[in-house]
Formats: structure tokens, C-alpha cells, sequence
């Protein structure tokens, strides 16, 4: 059992930008060393030097079973453990399209990235949790996984599967020390939002009562909670953060 932060080491896929470099930033405030894995080698290189000495990275492509493997062997070579791991690597794929429209390549790409490579990652980092009777995990879902988005099948139902892995994960290693929780945000203004069609994105804000977006800041404060050692009781669970969209 771990009792603080101090010491311990944060994987985090996705953490070159968005939510992930959120929680990022939000851990190496609290004394955690980070490695920050992404396939955009450039963003990257951009925001490691300027996060500090407790900050470092891999580009790697998280579908790519291969690669995650040897990567989780490096860092544990280096580092000796890893306590935390935060999934937020993710796609969005085609949106504004209906199913009948949506190209069998497309859904593939995304559940690769959104649901394959977060298992993944877990795959080969909980034998590690294991032998050490601690670890804290959280998968970045969606709201989208809970309520299903018109326009965004692929998106949606990837992330149904994180929120499914989260629950069967929490399950399985409920007697372990591990814990192992998603988080299911509505809209932040991110690069991927940016990226997305601005009727896509007005269908979904919309739809929060709070009449607003989350902040990055609401993120990484609730994800900093799931993967504290304080956070000792709850697992298997999907964390709500869609200012009252969802209120199961
Ligand atoms: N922004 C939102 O409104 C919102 C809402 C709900 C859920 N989410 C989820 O939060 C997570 C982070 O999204 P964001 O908004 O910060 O997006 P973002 O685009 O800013 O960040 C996602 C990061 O994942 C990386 N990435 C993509 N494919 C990868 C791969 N194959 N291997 C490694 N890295 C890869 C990207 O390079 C990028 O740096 C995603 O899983 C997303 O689905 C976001």
C-alpha cells in the first residue's frame, strides 16, 4: 500500500497534449515522475523539456502490441515500477456520419487506438502493479460510451469498451491493491474537439445542462482523486464528468 505520491511513477498515454498533458502536469505537481507516451513525436519533444525533471517520454503508436511490450520492458528497466497508469491516447475517427456510412477501415483504426491499445497497456503493466500489491488505473472513457453520440459509432462504442474493460478490470483485481476506474468526460476544448465538425460539437454541448465545457483543470483534479492512494474503495467504476449530463 502506498500512502502519498512521493515516489511514485505515472505512465500516460495521449500525454502530449489535451488530457492527458492536463494530468500530467497535475501529477508532477504532486511529485510523481511521468512518462508521457505518444505517437506525435514533435508535441512531444515540444512539452517534456518544459514539464522538468520529473518528466519523460516514448513516442510510441499504443496499437502497436509489439512496441507497447518493449516500451513497458524499458521503463521498468529504467525506473523500477510503475504505480499509475492514465489511458487517454484516443481518436475520434469519422463524426457527423451515420452508420450505414461508416467505413469498416475507420472503425477498426478506432477501436485500435481507443480500446486495443488501452488494454494494452494494461496488459503489460499490471503483471508489474501485481508483484508489487499496488496500482492505480484509469482509462479515459467518454460520455459518448455511456449515451452513444449520433454521428460517432466507431467513437462511441469504443469507448462502451472501455467502460466495459473497466468493470471486468475492477472486478478482476478487486483483491489486489490495483484499482481500476474510467472517467467519462462531455465536451473540453481540445485538439481533438478542434479537429472535430462544429455541428458534432454543437450536438454534444447542447446536451450539458451546465450550459458550458469542462476545463482541463476539472479533469486532472478528479483524475489526480481516481489514481491516489486515498482513492482505496472504489473500482470497476465510470466517473461522471458531463456538468449533469449523465447522472447514473
Ligand atoms: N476533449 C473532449 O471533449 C473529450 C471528451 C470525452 C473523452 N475524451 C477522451 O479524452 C482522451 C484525450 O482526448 P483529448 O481531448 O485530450 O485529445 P487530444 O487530441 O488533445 O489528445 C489525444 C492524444 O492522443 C495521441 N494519440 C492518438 N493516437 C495515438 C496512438 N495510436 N498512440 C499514442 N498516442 C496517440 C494524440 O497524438 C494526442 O496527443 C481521449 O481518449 C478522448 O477520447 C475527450
Amino acid at each position: 500500500m502506498k500512502l502519498s505520491f512521493e515516489n511514485q511513477v505515472a505512465v500516460i498515454s495521449g500525454g502530449a497534449s489535451g488530457l492527458g498533458l492536463a494530468i500530467a502536469r497535475k501529477l508532477i505537481s504532486n511529485n510523481v515522475r511521468v512518462l508521457l507516451l505518444d505517437i506525435d513525436s514533435s508535441g512531444l519533444e515540444e512539452i517534456t523539456g518544459e514539464l522538468g525533471e520529473k518528466a519523460n517520454s516514448r513516442v510510441l503508436d499504443i496499437s502497436n502490441e509489439e512496441s507497447v511490450q518493449r516500451i513497458i520492458r524499458e521503463i521498468i528497466e529504467e525506473y523500477g515500477s510503475i504505480d499509475i497508469l492514465v489511458n487517454s491516447a484516443g481518436i475520434t475517427g469519422n463524426t457527423g456520419i451515420m452508420s450505414h456510412e461508416v467505413d469498416s477501415v475507420d472503425m477498426e483504426r478506432v477501436f485500435n487506438v481507443n480500446f486495443k491499445g488501452s488494454w494494452m497497456l494494461s496488459k503489460y503493466i499490471i503483471p508489474y502493479m501485481l508483484k508489487q500489491d499496488y496500482g492505480r488505473i484509469l482509462h479515459i472513457a467518454s460520455i459518448a460510451g455511456k449515451e452513444g453520440n449520433a454521428g460517432m459509432l466507431a467513437y462511441s462504442a469504443s469507448k462502451a469498451a472501455v467502460i466495459g474493460m473497466a468493470k471486468v478490470q475492477g472486478k478482476e483485481y478487486a483483491g489486489s491493491g490495483i484499482t481500476v476506474n474510467a472517467l467519462a468526460p462531455a465536451v473540453i476544448r481540445t485538439k481533438m474537439v478542434e479537429n472535430m465538425p462544429e455541428e458534432q460539437v454543437k450536438y454534444m454541448t447542447d446536451k450539458i445542462p451546465m450550459k458550458r465545457c469542462g476545463t482541463l483543470e476539472e479533469i486532472a483534479n478528479l483524475a489526480k482523486y481516481i489514481v491516489s492512494p486515498e482513492n482505496s474503495f472504489t473500482t470497476g467504476f465510470t466517473f461522471d464528468l458531463s456538468g449533469g449530463r449523465a447522472t447514473y
